[in-house]
Parts: C-alpha cells; structure tokens; sequence
C-alpha cells in the first residue's frame, strides 16, 4: 500500500505536496554554506524520510496486482517516480559528495506535473494547436535568423565583442525577440538600430500570439469537457428524454452546469427571473406557502418568471449537495421557439404549479413532496 494512500485518491494531494514541500525546504537548507550540524542533520534525515516515502510509494504503484496500472513504470508518471527515487543513492554510491547528490531532490518538483490535472490540459491544448504554435515558432525563428545576421554584417566591424560572430548577435536577437534587452550589445548604426526596432515590435506579436493560441485553446478545450460533462446530465433528465440527438446537443451547449452545496438559496422571491433550472442531481425545496415543496432530481424550477416575465414567486432553497443544469432566457425562448411540445410541458406544469399554489390550503400535516416532473 502507498504511503499517500489508494493510487491517485483524492485525499492523498495534501499529503503529497507536504512531503514535496518539507522535501525541497530541507534540499534548499542543506545547499546553504556552513550550515549548523544538527540543521544539517535534521535537513539529511528529512531528506531520507522523503525519499523512503517515495520509494515506498513507487513500489506500490509498480508492484503487478490487481486493479493496478499495467507497466507502470513505462508510463511518464512511474518515469516521473522513479526519477524521483534512483539518482540520487546512485550518486551517493558513486561518491558525489551528499551536499551535491541531495540537490537531485529538486527532481522531484516532477511530480507536480502528475498532481496537477491542469497541466495534462496543458498538453493536450499543446498537441491540439500544434499547427497555430508551430507556425508562430517559424515566425519567430525566421526574424531570430535574419535578425542576427543582419546585426552580425552592421555591428560586428565596429562592436566585435557584441556583433563580431553570428552565435555573438545570435544572443542579441534572443534578448532583444523575447523583450528581455539586457543592454549588454546595442547597435550603433542607423541601419542597426532601424532593424533593432523592429525586432522588438515583433516580438510583442509573436508573444501575443502564442498567448491568443493558447488562451483560445485552453477556452475550446473547456467547453469541450463541459460538453461532454453536459451531455451525460442531460441525458438523464427526463424532461429531455423525447429529444432529437441534434436538439440534445444543442441544449447541451446552452445548458450550464452547477454544483451547489447544501443549503444554498439559488432563487430569490421578487426578483426577476433570469434562467431556469433542471435538477441533475440532489433535491430543492420550494418554499410555497403554507407547505414547502421538495423537487428530486428530473424536475425543474424556476420557470415562472421566464414564462411571465414577472418576479419569482418563492424562495428555491437546496437541501443537499445538489448538481442543476441553468438554462438563460434567451436560450430558454429559443429552445420553446423551436420546440413547442416542450414550452407547452413547461407552461402546462406552470399552470398547474401557479394553480395548486392559490387553492385554499388545507389542514397543515407536514411537508409534501412532489412527483418527479416528466
Ligand atoms: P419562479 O417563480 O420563476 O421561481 C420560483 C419557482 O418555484 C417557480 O418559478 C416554480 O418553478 C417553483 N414553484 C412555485 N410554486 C411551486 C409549487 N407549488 N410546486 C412546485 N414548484 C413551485
């Protein structure tokens, strides 16, 4: 068994950066010169811990069971892990003095990359617009390459130790492409300087495009796993369920999901009506008077004010973690455009909902719970 607990589970994360954490902390205080015996000593026992702990972890990944990774260690995590666990007693072993082999700890920072599902979405934007990044890299290596060999024929006989090789005016374009400048070469000619300018105004729009591919990409691939995460709520809703696919997909993308906690308000009376919500998941309380009325998951709400432009007419409160599908207005009126069977099921539960609301109650016996809407 790891010592973070069931592979990938949830509530190993914390321990995980901890151990991280207290592990390069203790790499960082051993690489200080002349540091106290026993800081140093805690910091070396520190470091054993850690490193026990990531072997122990990466032997219970790798160890064949049941239910567990087929090779493991051929996957970019158990390279990741044993990365983190063989180099540094083989320097040991090899006589690297242990200040020095212990700052193969910092190796261990690999293991974000696993921890983090951010960054497999990072990868996955990268593959997808390989095309858009690759072009922007051609952009950028053609000025790099003209750049510096133009700077090399304007600024090397007069500068030679700035200009006087290509590698040399190579670095120039680096610095001056990524608007970094260092000032450590700048060119004295007219020429030098025109070409100097706009190097750099080329290099704002190269950056500025890697950053749009990226941030659109990043955008794309959101609403893809939105999608995706949509389409399996909305399938189970049964109020969709005599859909067309093609109407099921574009609901779908109108459709914005929410997860709420227990006890949440997430309509207000008298205010006005923006959206209506579809219970995925969970249950709500409408509190009508004199009885609340609890909606499982398959109903909806919120419907009235979108039908009459009005104000809500009550409080809709969760009464457990609850997950909703929000469907805006304006999506609300096309969707009934295009689907008058369903805007007459809304009105209709509508009528119905407005109708039991205004008949005299009868003797209060508690709470009612509502059928599951169709
Ligand atoms: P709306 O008025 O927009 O906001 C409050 C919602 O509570 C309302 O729409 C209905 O969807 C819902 N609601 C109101 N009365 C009842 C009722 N008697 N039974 C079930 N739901 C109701």
């Amino acid at each position: 068994m790891s010592p973070f607990g069931p592979l990938n589970g949830r509530a190993s994360k914390p321990l995980q950066f901890l151990t991280l954490a207290v592990g390069l902390l203790a790499m960082t205080v051993l690489s200080m010169p002349d540091p106290d015996a026993s800081v140093r000593t805690a910091a070396v026992v520190v470091l054993w811990c850690c490193l026990a702990i990531y072997a122990a972890d990466l032997s219970a990944k790798a160890w064949p069971r049941a239910g567990s990774q087929p090779n493991y260690l051929s996957s970019a995590a158990g390279i990741i892990d044993l990365l983190a666990v063989l180099p540094i007693p083989i320097a040991l072993l090899l006589g690297v003095p242990a200040q020095t082999a212990w700052l193969l700890a910092s190796l261990w920072i690999l293991k974000l990359a696993t921890a983090v599902p951010g960054l497999s979405m990072l990868g996955r934007v990268i593959a997808l617009e390989k095309r858009a990044l690759g072009s922007v890299i051609v952009i950028f290596l053609t000025i790099l390459v003209l750049a510096s060999v133009a700077l090399h024929v304007l600024e090397g006989p007069a500068q030679p130790r700035q200009f006087g090789s290509l590698p040399l005016s190579l670095w120039w374009a680096v610095t001056t492409l990524s608007s970094t400048g260092y000032g450590d070469a700048v060119p004295q000619t007219f020429l030098g300087r025109l070409i100097a300018g706009i190097v750099m105004i080329s290099g704002l729009g190269v950056f500025g495009l890697w950053t749009g591919i990226l941030a659109t990409g990043f955008a794309a691939e959101h609403r893809r796993r939105d999608f995706i995460r949509n389409w399996d709520l909305v399938t189970q809703v049964p109020f969709f369920k005599n859909l067309d696919p093609p109407t099921v997909i574009e609901l779908t993308r109108m459709l914005r999901r929410l997860d709420l906690a227990e006890r949440t308000v997430i309509v207000r009376r008298g205010r006005p009506g923006d959206c209506m919500y579809f219970i995925a998941s969970g249950e709500v309380e409408v509190k009508v008077e004199p009885h609340p009325v609890k909606l499982a998951a398959g109903a909806f709400f919120g419907e009235m004010a979108l039908l009459t432009g009005g104000q809500r007419m009550a409080n809709v409160v969760t009464t457990q973690p609850t997950t909703l599908l929000a469907l805006e207005v304006a999506d609300f009126h096309t969707l009934t455009a295009h689907h008058p069977e369903l805007a007459r099921a809304v009105a209709a539960e509508a009528a119905r909902r407005k109708g039991s609301s205004e008949k005299p109650s009868p003797p209060a016996k508690g709470k009612t719970r509502e059928r599951k809407s169709r």
